[in-house]
């Protein structure tokens, strides 16, 4: 599929600084190649079940491969939207990525991470009504999320955003959808652009 960048609400340069809980300034954007040592020492603000929950398992560090296959997307096949502070310590907060399964484009696995002192602010809803707008963008129409029976706050937060299908349910790893042709994706970008006011000009134009 060939994708025309001008008309992506989430295109190749997408970035926009807002605030959050009265107090953040943070930045949203695109996942770029120059956010490696970010990325790297996010791991650092994470704790051992965080970590646990995003990669069903122990991490210390990334590879310079997995750093590259982190970081250098395509933004179709594999895209990623990232939170990082603004004037302050400027680390990285949170990533949401979307990876396009090679054998069924049109169904995309969804993972995502908030460092602990971020979590329970609402960023992860967010992030999830993000990725739902910008997979409806790029004309996926199944969006998975596979994560450890345990955690319940994935299991939550999909739920309140969208119908979530339970599709695999094994000791290991249970799976849920999203159908994007039951979301209401108009209803999506309005709640983005109750949350982030600096950009509903933007959103409203579709
Ligand atoms: C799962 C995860 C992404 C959730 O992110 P989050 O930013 O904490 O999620 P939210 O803040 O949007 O929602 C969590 C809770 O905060 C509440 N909340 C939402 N907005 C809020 C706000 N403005 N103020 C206070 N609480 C809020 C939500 O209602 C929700 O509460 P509930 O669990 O009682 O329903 C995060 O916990 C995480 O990174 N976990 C580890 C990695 C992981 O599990 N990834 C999923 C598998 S890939």
């Amino acid at each position: 599929m060939t994708i025309n960048n001008s008309s992506l609400y989430f295109h190749p340069h997408f970035a926009t600084e807002f605030q959050w809980a009265k107090k953040y300034n943070l930045r949203l954007g695109l996942v770029t190649p120059d956010k490696k040592s970010k990325i790297s020492q996010g791991l650092r603000n994470l704790s051992h079940e965080t970590i646990r929950f995003r990669f069903m398992g122990p991490k210390k560090e990334f590879t310079k491969s997995e750093l590259e296959y982190l970081t250098e997307l395509d933004g179709n096949n594999h895209f990623a939207l990232g939170i990082e502070e603004v004037n302050g310590r400027e680390r990285g907060v949170a990533i949401v990525r979307m990876v396009k399964s090679h054998t069924h484009p049109d169904v995309a696995e969804i993972a995502i991470v908030i460092i602990d002192e971020y979590q329970n602010l609402g960023l992860g809803t967010l992030l999830i009504e993000a990725i739902i707008l910008a997979a409806s963008e790029r004309e996926i129409k199944t969006l998975s999320f596979s994560f450890l029976p345990t955690n319940t706050t994935i299991l939550k937060l999909i739920q309140n955003v969208a119908v979530a299908e339970l599709k695999t349910n094994t000791v290991d790893m249970v799976q849920y959808v999203y159908q994007l042709d039951k979301i209401d994706i108009k209803k999506i970008r309005e709640k983005i652009a109750q949350k982030l006011p600096e950009l509903a000009k933007f959103l409203y134009k579709f």
